[in-house]
């Protein structure tokens, strides 16, 4: 059977590109994940027993237990998301950063150019790292203008730069040693199962529990959102029809400014579970503390992804939040695992044997 190794697979993205794997092809999917405080295998309760999901906990700095990963599973490929994800944690703590997501990808690159280097021709070929990028490393965009993937980079933050760094490095193992990488660079996601770190959220979790609504400065930042199935068929594509050492970018064609976003969460809120007192969320929006080094504006030029692959996105802006929005208000026991702790103890009873 053919199998492949998903790093992060118990993040927010992962999680959504493991469930696809296994829906739309026949491989054993091997999740790689050390699960850190992001890690939460209650994402895939659904797929917890599968015969063709293995669950390893595994750091990707342990090079040992990759190498075992790898002559256990005899993979045909990597795709590579493990990594600390939230810029705010980044301004806060760097150091995980550049364990995880540089020191971390040189492990898990070294590791697989030993497996791919002691396959025969055709193993050889098939072989493919795809590693799982961000388009933050480009850095911010003025009122105009879109990111191309000939871009050049500019990080602004310890986690844009962690990220820029593994890009280059996996440029540099297939330009160098001729490993089969691709790399994809894609916007922001949105959907079920995202820690409630992140805006969309963290703004649903705040509203239904009477809490502020916390806007960055001006609330006029620009991001280019993409529902995250959008977001795994295309991880998918990229992992099959990707020509080895090219890029692509991945985006939504979705940009909102913060303020828009916020709003449109609360309408449809103020819709689907109206406040007690008949007002709307929107009166709990407050104005914070900007974040440092704050990026203006994201946005994502698709074109290549879209004529090379055929990919363009499924959900549209409102039919994304739409069906997100409803995911947080059925799963609230989800979100209040996640914010008590309680996941972790879910995890132990359900994979306690796997851990
Ligand atoms: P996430 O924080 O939800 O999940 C990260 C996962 O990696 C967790 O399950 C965590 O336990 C695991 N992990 C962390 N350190 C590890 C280590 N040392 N070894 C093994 N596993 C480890 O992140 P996400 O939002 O799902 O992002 C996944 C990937 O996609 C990241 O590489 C991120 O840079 C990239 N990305 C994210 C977005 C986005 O909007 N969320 C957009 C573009 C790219
Ligand atoms: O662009 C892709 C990136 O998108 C990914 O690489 C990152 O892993 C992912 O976390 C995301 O980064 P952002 O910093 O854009 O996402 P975040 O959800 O943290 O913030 C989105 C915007 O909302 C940003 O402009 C900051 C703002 N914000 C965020 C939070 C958490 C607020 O105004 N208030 C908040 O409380």
């Amino acid at each position: 059977m053919t199998a492949i190794l998903v790093t992060g697979g118990a993040g927010f993205i992962g999680s959504a590109l493991i469930r696809q794997l296994i829906e739309a092809t026949d491989w054993r999917v091997v999740n790689v994940d050390k699960l850190t405080y992001a890690g939460n295998l209650e994402s895939l309760a659904d797929l917890a027993g599968h015969p063709r999901h293995v669950f390893s906990r595994t750091d990707i700095c342990d090079r040992a237990a990759l190498d075992a990963l790898f002559a256990t599973y005899k993979p045909c490929g990597v795709i590579h998301l493990a990594a600390e994800s939230h810029v705010d944690r980044s301004i806060h703590g760097p150091g995980d950063f550049i364990s995880t997501n540089i020191t971390g990808t040189y492990i898990l690159l070294e590791a697989a150019r030993a497996w791919w280097s002691s396959l025969d021709p055709e193993g050889k070929a098939k072989f493919r790292f795809h590693h799982v990028s961000t388009d933050e490393v480009f850095g911010s965009l003025g009122d105009t203008g879109l990111f191309l993937e000939s871009n050049p980079y500019r990080p602004n933050s310890p986690y844009s730069a962690s990220k820029a760094a593994s890009d280059h490095l996996v440029r540099a193992w297939h330009h160098t040693y001729g490993l089969p990488t691709v790399l994809t660079n894609c916007s922001n996601n949105y959907g079920p199962c995202q820690f409630p770190e992140k805006l969309i959220p963290l703004m649903i979790h705040n509203a239904v529990s009477d809490k502020p609504l916390p806007i960055y400065g001006k609330g006029d930042n620009v991001r280019d959102w993409l529902y995250v199935d959008d977001h795994a068929r295309a991880l998918q594509l990229v992992f099959e029809q990707g020509r080895p050492g090219e890029t692509y970018n991945i985006g939504g064609h979705n940009e909102k400014t913060n303020l828009e976003v916020v709003d449109t969460l609360c309408a449809l809120i103020d819709e689907l579970k109206p406040r007690r007192d008949g007002r709307s969320y929107r009166e709990q929006k407050i104005s914070v503390a900007d974040r440092p080094g704050h990026d203006k504006r994201y946005a994502i030029d698709a074109g290549k992804i879209e004529r090379e692959l055929g990919w363009t996105p499924r959900e549209s802006f409102e039919t994304g939040m739409r069906k997100t929005v409803q995911w947080y208000l059925d799963n609230s026991a989800w979100v209040a695992h996640v914010v008590s702790g309680e996941y972790r103890q879910w995890m132990d009873r359900n994979y306690g044997d796997r851990q």
